[in-house]
């Protein structure tokens, strides 16, 4: 008999379907029937069901969450996420770099740590990492660099060798390799790590006084990282070992909280500072800009559709709002272009109205159809116009988060000043942040990654790229990888 409270299924268009289990045929045993359109529907959908995964940070997950903001920095900015007070609903995704969508959540890698306020102002992304510094610092090699971490062309194995041929070729990775090949290199999981956004950001105040700024989000679970043995014993037996941890948690109500910290830089003080403080490949020194607080994230929603809610969010650096600016970081200015580019190509030039990019405040945009286009403007479609549409208002946003600059168009490298080299701050992190244990699991980490793969000229330069941030750590690593030990 049938029950009439049992949810019928329908079509994509709503219509009652009379079976789940059997195409219309000619007889039982005849043929299918093209007007079947029901079984065409579900073959096509399921045909389209995968959309590109993003070029690099293809494995992630996230949840939903909040800012609230603890001290007051309004001094520094006049950013809505960051006055006195705000609480600012956020979207979080963690992701590893190389993998693909389906690969370990615990291979040794970088993990994005991305962030969306959705503020009255409109979204604003923090797109960082778990790590301060990253391997390059003019985006022109970034294409490359990705490319040495992912598959070869003709067997498309990864390959070890083409990642130190990078590298050692590279000597401006030498930091982030460094802190790669240290323990931080793995997390326990995405609860026990810290978030960067590595780059110099501008803050500008009220009065439009302009201040350089980095990111630090300190996890107040403690930074807690696997060993090489247990990432990869975890990676076989589960390989979504991060994501479920996260989900767990969340639904245990266990809820992940980090206390963000920034360091503020005079704004005239970059002119004369003894290194470049644009570098993405360096930290500023606390001693030099203490940590300074600014309140805290929390994380205690998890998704109800993966799909929809993380799968295509879309992290853009370019969402900044007013009291937030760029810096003349070259990588940062890359990326202001790179993802909208790379949203467009993978989720369609709409993809700003999936509900989850879709900003929470009024709209007032003169951008107008296009595909899968749900909502569209109002007349007029057009500005100038004497038609009552909206107006941009320099007086309440003027155009204050900027820097003066001339000069020669070049293809050059960042001018060097005093401090500027690519060893230092590795040199420093081993000596000086490492302890003797830790150094240990370095030489081990670096000699057993070596010696899956590297070879011949390649192993040489990596030997001398370890010699050259610090001696005694490069003859351990020579010694372990002749040594076969
Ligand atoms: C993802 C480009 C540097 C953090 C991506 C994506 C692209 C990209 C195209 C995929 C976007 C998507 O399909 O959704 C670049 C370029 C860079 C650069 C061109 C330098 C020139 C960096 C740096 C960081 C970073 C320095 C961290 C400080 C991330 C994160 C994601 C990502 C966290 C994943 C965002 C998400 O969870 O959806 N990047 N990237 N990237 N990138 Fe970068």
């Amino acid at each position: 008999m049938s029950d009439y409270k049992q949810k019928p299924t329908t079509t994509d268009a709503g219509i009652p379907v009379s079976s789940d289990e059997h195409s219309l045929t000619v007889g039982p045993d005849g043929p299918i029937v093209l007007h079947d359109h029901y079984l065409i529907e579900q073959m096509a959908q399921f045909n389209r069901e995968r959309i590109p995964e993003r070029q690099p940070h293809a494995k992630g997950a996230g949840a939903f969450g909040r800012f609230e903001v603890t001290a007051d920095v309004s001094a520094y900015t006049k950013a809505a996420p960051f006055q006195p007070g705000t609480k600012t609903d956020v979207l979080q995704r963690f992701s590893t770099v190389a993998g693909e969508r389906g690969s370990p959540d615990t291979w040794r890698d970088p993990r994005g740590f991305a962030l969306k306020f959705y503020t009255p102002e409109g979204n604003y992304d923090l797109v960082g990492n778990n790590t301060p510094v990253f391997f390059v610092r003019d985006p022109l090699k970034f294409q490359h660099f990705i490319r040495s971490q992912k598959r070869l062309a003709a067997n498309n194995l990864r390959d070890h060798d083409m990642q130190w041929d990078f590298w050692t070729l590279s000597p401006e990775s030498a930091h982030q390799v460094t802190w790669l090949m240290g323990d931080r290199g793995i997390p326990k999981n995405w609860r026990h790590m810290n978030g960067y956004g590595s780059h110099t950001y501008m803050w500008v105040n009220a009065e439009g006084e302009k201040f350089w700024i980095k990111y630090h989000f300190h996890t107040d679970q403690g930074v807690e990282c696997l060993t090489e043995e247990e990432a990869t014993k975890i990676a076989g037996e589960d390989s979504d070992y991060h994501t479920r941890d996260l989900f767990d948690a969340i639904k245990r109500g266990e809820h992940p909280s980090w206390t963000l910290f920034v360091q503020i830089m005079p704004f005239k003080e970059a002119e004369t500072y003894r290194f470049n403080p644009f570098d993405l490949t360096k930290v500023w020194p606390h001693g030099d800009y203490p940590l300074i607080e600014v309140g805290k994230l929390t994380l205690d929603r998890n998704p109800t559709d993966f799909h929809t809610e993380i799968e295509q969010a879309a992290f853009e650096p370019n969402n900044l709002v007013p009291g937030i600016g760029v810096s003349p970081d070259k990588m940062l200015l890359a990326r202001i272009f790179a993802y909208a580019d790379a949203h467009r190509a993978r989720l369609g030039v709409n993809y700003k109205q999936i509900p989850v990019n879709a900003p929470q405040c009024p709209l007032h945009s003169y951008s107008k159809d296009g595909a899968m286009r749900v909502q569209n403007v109002a007349d007029p479609v057009y500005a100038p116009n004497s038609k009552g549409g909206p107006q941009a208002d320099p007086n309440r946003y003027p155009n204050a988060e900027t820097w003066s600059t001339s000069g020669e168009m070049v293809r050059q490298a960042y001018t060097l000043r005093r401090d500027d080299d690519d060893y230092s701050q590795p040199r420093a992190l081993i000596r000086q942040v490492m302890n003797d244990d830790e150094r240990e699991r370095l030489v081990n980490n670096v000699a057993g990654h070596l010696k899956a793969g590297v070879s011949g000229p390649v192993l040489e330069r990596a030997f001398k790229y370890w010699r050259n941030i610090d001696k005694d750590i490069g003859d351990r690593i020579a010694r372990a990888v002749s040594s076969g030990s």
